[in-house]
Protein backbone atom coordinates (compact mmCIF):
# COMPACT_ATOMS: atom_id res chain seq x y z
CA UNK A 1 0.00 0.00 0.00
CA UNK A 2 3.08 2.16 0.82
CA UNK A 3 6.03 1.12 0.20
CA UNK A 4 7.84 3.70 1.70
CA UNK A 5 6.28 2.19 4.83
CA UNK A 6 7.85 -1.23 4.79
CA UNK A 7 9.25 -2.47 7.78
CA UNK A 8 12.74 -4.24 8.72
CA UNK A 9 12.47 -7.89 7.87
CA UNK A 10 11.82 -9.88 10.71
CA UNK A 11 10.47 -6.58 12.80
CA UNK A 12 8.08 -7.89 15.10
CA UNK A 13 3.90 -6.91 13.52
CA UNK A 14 2.87 -4.06 16.37
CA UNK A 15 -0.94 -5.26 15.34
CA UNK A 16 -4.82 -3.81 16.36
CA UNK A 17 -8.21 -4.77 15.13
CA UNK A 18 -10.02 -1.54 13.22
CA UNK A 19 -13.73 -1.87 12.71
CA UNK A 20 -15.15 0.55 10.47
CA UNK A 21 -19.17 0.98 11.37
CA UNK A 22 -21.23 2.55 8.13
CA UNK A 23 -24.76 3.50 6.90
CA UNK A 24 -24.22 0.44 4.37
CA UNK A 25 -21.30 -1.59 5.45
CA UNK A 26 -19.22 -2.74 8.74
CA UNK A 27 -16.39 -4.24 7.97
CA UNK A 28 -12.92 -4.88 9.94
CA UNK A 29 -9.35 -6.23 10.22
CA UNK A 30 -6.85 -6.69 12.18
CA UNK A 31 -3.81 -3.96 11.10
CA UNK A 32 -0.82 -4.00 11.20
CA UNK A 33 0.67 -0.60 12.34
CA UNK A 34 4.02 -0.28 11.59
CA UNK A 35 2.98 -0.26 7.94
CA UNK A 36 -0.78 0.42 7.66
CA UNK A 37 -1.27 -3.08 5.53
CA UNK A 38 -3.86 -5.24 6.71
CA UNK A 39 -2.48 -8.48 8.53
CA UNK A 40 -5.77 -10.49 8.47
CA UNK A 41 -8.24 -10.18 5.32
CA UNK A 42 -11.07 -7.90 5.52
CA UNK A 43 -14.03 -9.09 6.65
CA UNK A 44 -17.56 -7.03 5.68
CA UNK A 45 -20.86 -7.46 6.40
CA UNK A 46 -24.22 -5.25 5.01
CA UNK A 47 -25.49 -2.86 7.83
CA UNK A 48 -28.34 -4.27 9.36
CA UNK A 49 -31.80 -2.03 9.15
CA UNK A 50 -33.08 -0.89 11.27
CA UNK A 51 -29.96 0.23 12.10
CA UNK A 52 -29.84 0.92 15.72
CA UNK A 53 -27.51 -0.75 18.48
CA UNK A 54 -29.65 -3.97 18.72
CA UNK A 55 -29.27 -4.95 15.26
CA UNK A 56 -25.66 -3.34 14.54
CA UNK A 57 -23.96 -4.93 17.97
CA UNK A 58 -24.50 -8.42 17.09
CA UNK A 59 -22.86 -8.14 13.79
CA UNK A 60 -19.75 -6.11 15.05
CA UNK A 61 -19.22 -8.99 17.15
CA UNK A 62 -19.40 -11.40 14.34
CA UNK A 63 -16.77 -8.84 12.57
CA UNK A 64 -14.58 -9.08 15.42
CA UNK A 65 -14.67 -12.93 15.83
CA UNK A 66 -14.05 -13.60 12.41
CA UNK A 67 -10.97 -11.36 13.00
CA UNK A 68 -10.07 -13.24 15.89
CA UNK A 69 -10.39 -16.44 14.91
CA UNK A 70 -8.10 -15.56 11.94
CA UNK A 71 -5.62 -14.08 14.35
CA UNK A 72 -5.88 -17.53 16.26
CA UNK A 73 -6.63 -15.34 19.66
CA UNK A 74 -8.50 -12.11 20.77
CA UNK A 75 -5.68 -10.10 22.87
CA UNK A 76 -5.44 -7.00 21.03
CA UNK A 77 -6.91 -3.44 21.23
CA UNK A 78 -9.79 -3.10 19.41
CA UNK A 79 -10.98 0.57 17.60
CA UNK A 80 -14.15 0.89 16.07
CA UNK A 81 -15.12 3.68 13.73
CA UNK A 82 -19.00 5.30 13.85
CA UNK A 83 -20.37 8.19 11.37
CA UNK A 84 -21.21 10.50 14.39
CA UNK A 85 -19.58 13.01 16.76
CA UNK A 86 -18.59 11.23 19.78
CA UNK A 87 -18.20 12.23 23.11
CA UNK A 88 -16.88 10.37 26.36
CA UNK A 89 -17.57 7.47 23.98
CA UNK A 90 -21.15 8.56 23.35
CA UNK A 91 -22.29 8.33 19.55
CA UNK A 92 -23.94 12.36 19.59
CA UNK A 93 -26.19 12.20 16.37
CA UNK A 94 -27.41 9.36 13.79
CA UNK A 95 -27.38 11.52 10.07
CA UNK A 96 -27.11 8.05 8.14
CA UNK A 97 -27.93 5.33 10.98
CA UNK A 98 -30.99 4.90 12.97
CA UNK A 99 -31.68 7.52 15.44
CA UNK A 100 -31.63 4.91 18.73
CA UNK A 101 -27.85 5.69 18.10
CA UNK A 102 -28.33 9.70 19.61
CA UNK A 103 -27.10 10.09 23.01
CA UNK A 104 -26.20 6.37 23.15
CA UNK A 105 -23.29 4.88 25.35
CA UNK A 106 -21.96 3.29 22.59
CA UNK A 107 -18.50 2.77 23.60
CA UNK A 108 -19.38 0.94 26.65
CA UNK A 109 -22.02 -1.43 24.59
CA UNK A 110 -19.16 -1.90 22.49
CA UNK A 111 -17.26 -2.83 24.74
CA UNK A 112 -19.40 -5.18 26.78
CA UNK A 113 -20.41 -6.67 22.99
CA UNK A 114 -16.94 -7.33 22.59
CA UNK A 115 -15.55 -8.14 25.52
CA UNK A 116 -12.37 -5.84 25.57
CA UNK A 117 -11.96 -2.11 26.03
CA UNK A 118 -12.96 -0.24 22.93
CA UNK A 119 -11.88 2.89 21.57
CA UNK A 120 -14.49 4.60 19.47
CA UNK A 121 -13.81 7.07 16.92
CA UNK A 122 -16.03 9.33 14.05
CA UNK A 123 -15.05 7.63 11.06
CA UNK A 124 -13.99 10.24 9.06
CA UNK A 125 -11.51 11.21 11.89
CA UNK A 126 -10.31 7.71 12.09
CA UNK A 127 -9.79 7.91 7.81
CA UNK A 128 -7.94 11.23 8.32
CA UNK A 129 -5.45 9.40 11.26
CA UNK A 130 -4.78 7.04 8.74
CA UNK A 131 -3.79 8.84 5.84
CA UNK A 132 -1.85 11.80 7.81
CA UNK A 133 0.02 8.53 9.19
CA UNK A 134 0.12 6.46 6.09
CA UNK A 135 -1.35 8.21 3.33
CA UNK A 136 -1.93 10.85 1.09
CA UNK A 137 -1.33 13.40 4.21
CA UNK A 138 2.14 12.15 5.58
CA UNK A 139 4.59 15.56 5.23
CA UNK A 140 1.61 17.86 5.12
CA UNK A 141 1.63 20.32 7.76
CA UNK A 142 -0.81 23.45 8.04
CA UNK A 143 -4.72 23.00 8.00
CA UNK A 144 -5.62 19.98 5.77
CA UNK A 145 -8.89 19.14 6.07
CA UNK A 146 -10.02 15.42 5.06
CA UNK A 147 -13.36 14.85 3.25
CA UNK A 148 -14.84 11.25 2.79
CA UNK A 149 -17.26 10.61 0.51
CA UNK A 150 -19.83 8.03 0.91
CA UNK A 151 -23.57 7.48 2.52
CA UNK A 152 -22.72 10.86 3.64
CA UNK A 153 -20.12 13.42 4.08
CA UNK A 154 -17.15 13.29 6.96
CA UNK A 155 -14.85 15.33 7.91
CA UNK A 156 -11.49 15.16 9.81
CA UNK A 157 -9.55 18.68 10.08
CA UNK A 158 -5.51 18.43 11.32
CA UNK A 159 -4.20 21.54 12.15
CA UNK A 160 0.12 20.45 11.97
CA UNK A 161 -0.84 16.79 12.29
CA UNK A 162 -2.98 17.34 15.52
CA UNK A 163 -6.67 16.19 14.41
CA UNK A 164 -8.95 18.73 15.98
CA UNK A 165 -11.93 15.49 16.22
CA UNK A 166 -15.72 15.82 15.22
CA UNK A 167 -16.02 18.23 13.16
CA UNK A 168 -19.04 17.84 10.77
CA UNK A 169 -18.58 19.97 7.89
CA UNK A 170 -20.79 17.45 5.55
CA UNK A 171 -23.48 19.53 7.73
CA UNK A 172 -22.88 23.03 6.47
CA UNK A 173 -25.88 24.53 5.26
CA UNK A 174 -25.90 25.18 1.57
CA UNK A 175 -29.07 26.19 -0.61
CA UNK A 176 -31.22 25.65 2.37
CA UNK A 177 -30.04 21.56 2.95
CA UNK A 178 -27.50 19.76 4.70
CA UNK A 179 -24.63 19.41 1.99
CA UNK A 180 -24.24 15.85 2.01
CA UNK A 181 -27.36 15.70 1.01
CA UNK A 182 -25.90 16.85 -2.72
CA UNK A 183 -22.79 16.24 -2.29
CA UNK A 184 -22.43 12.78 -0.93
CA UNK A 185 -21.16 9.70 -3.36
CA UNK A 186 -24.06 7.73 -2.78
CA UNK A 187 -26.50 11.00 -4.34
CA UNK A 188 -24.55 10.09 -7.67
CA UNK A 189 -25.76 6.58 -7.59
CA UNK A 190 -29.40 6.93 -6.26
CA UNK A 191 -30.24 9.78 -8.34
CA UNK A 192 -28.10 8.51 -11.35
CA UNK A 193 -26.12 11.79 -12.17
CA UNK A 194 -23.22 12.05 -14.47
CA UNK A 195 -19.75 12.47 -12.92
CA UNK A 196 -19.89 15.92 -14.44
CA UNK A 197 -23.08 16.81 -12.49
CA UNK A 198 -21.98 14.85 -9.22
CA UNK A 199 -18.73 16.43 -9.81
CA UNK A 200 -20.44 20.47 -9.54
CA UNK A 201 -22.50 19.73 -6.42
CA UNK A 202 -19.23 18.22 -4.58
CA UNK A 203 -17.34 21.63 -5.72
CA UNK A 204 -19.93 23.66 -4.43
CA UNK A 205 -19.70 21.93 -1.10
CA UNK A 206 -15.64 22.69 -1.38
CA UNK A 207 -16.02 25.94 -2.13
CA UNK A 208 -18.57 26.85 0.82
CA UNK A 209 -15.91 25.07 3.36
CA UNK A 210 -12.89 27.34 1.50
CA UNK A 211 -14.83 30.41 2.28
CA UNK A 212 -15.06 29.16 5.91
CA UNK A 213 -11.47 27.29 6.58
CA UNK A 214 -8.76 28.68 3.92
CA UNK A 215 -7.46 24.86 4.25
CA UNK A 216 -3.73 24.66 2.83
CA UNK A 217 -4.82 21.59 1.20
CA UNK A 218 -7.96 19.06 1.06
CA UNK A 219 -7.85 15.04 0.87
CA UNK A 220 -10.82 13.66 -1.13
CA UNK A 221 -11.27 9.38 0.52
CA UNK A 222 -14.21 7.29 0.50
CA UNK A 223 -14.84 4.49 -1.79
CA UNK A 224 -15.29 7.23 -4.70
CA UNK A 225 -11.82 8.10 -4.68
CA UNK A 226 -11.16 5.11 -6.46
CA UNK A 227 -12.44 6.39 -9.69
CA UNK A 228 -10.92 10.13 -8.83
CA UNK A 229 -9.92 10.79 -12.92
CA UNK A 230 -14.00 10.85 -13.38
CA UNK A 231 -14.30 14.09 -10.84
CA UNK A 232 -11.41 15.98 -9.96
CA UNK A 233 -10.63 17.46 -13.60
CA UNK A 234 -14.18 18.90 -13.04
CA UNK A 235 -13.47 20.56 -9.68
CA UNK A 236 -13.15 24.38 -10.03
CA UNK A 237 -12.25 24.95 -6.37
CA UNK A 238 -9.13 27.03 -5.24
CA UNK A 239 -7.18 24.53 -2.60
CA UNK A 240 -4.90 21.95 -3.41
CA UNK A 241 -6.89 18.73 -3.90
CA UNK A 242 -5.35 15.08 -3.44
CA UNK A 243 -6.86 11.99 -3.36
CA UNK A 244 -6.55 9.70 -0.41
CA UNK A 245 -4.86 6.37 -0.52
CA UNK A 246 -6.12 3.83 1.59
CA UNK A 247 -9.35 4.38 0.27
CA UNK A 248 -12.16 1.97 1.60
CA UNK A 249 -9.47 0.79 3.90
CA UNK A 250 -8.52 4.16 5.99
CA UNK A 251 -11.51 3.61 8.53
CA UNK A 252 -9.89 0.37 9.47
CA UNK A 253 -6.46 1.33 9.85
CA UNK A 254 -7.39 4.87 11.45
CA UNK A 255 -10.01 2.30 14.13
CA UNK A 256 -6.85 0.33 14.75
CA UNK A 257 -4.18 3.44 15.22
CA UNK A 258 -7.10 5.15 17.37
CA UNK A 259 -7.04 1.90 19.25
CA UNK A 260 -3.53 1.46 19.85
CA UNK A 261 -3.41 5.24 20.78
CA UNK A 262 -5.86 4.40 23.83
CA UNK A 263 -3.61 1.26 24.65
CA UNK A 264 -0.28 3.51 24.52
CA UNK A 265 1.27 0.73 22.44
CA UNK A 266 4.40 2.30 20.93
CA UNK A 267 4.25 2.83 17.12
CA UNK A 268 7.80 3.18 15.39
CA UNK A 269 8.17 6.50 13.32
CA UNK A 270 7.08 5.41 9.84
CA UNK A 271 9.72 5.06 7.41
C1 LIG B 1 -21.99 12.18 9.91
C2 LIG B 1 -20.51 12.23 10.23
C3 LIG B 1 -19.81 11.16 9.43
C4 LIG B 1 -20.13 11.29 7.96
C5 LIG B 1 -19.50 10.18 7.13
C6 LIG B 1 -22.20 12.32 8.42
O1 LIG B 1 -23.54 12.30 8.11
O2 LIG B 1 -22.69 13.22 10.59
O3 LIG B 1 -20.28 12.06 11.60
O4 LIG B 1 -18.41 11.29 9.62
O5 LIG B 1 -21.52 11.26 7.75
O6 LIG B 1 -19.96 8.94 7.49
Amino acid sequence: MNEQATPRRGAHPVLAIGIDIGGSGIKGAAVDLRTGTLATPRHRIRTPQPSGPVNVLPVVRHVADMIRKDLGHGGLPVGVTFPAPILDGTTMSAANVDGEWIGYPAARALSNTLDAPVALINDADAAGLAEMRFGAGRGHHGAVLLLTLGTGVGSALFVDGRLVPNTELGHVEIRGKDAERRSAAVNRTTRGLSWHAWAALLDEHIQALDRLLWPDVIILGGGVSKNADRFLPFLTARPPIIVAKLRGDAGIVGAALFAARIARLHLPPVR
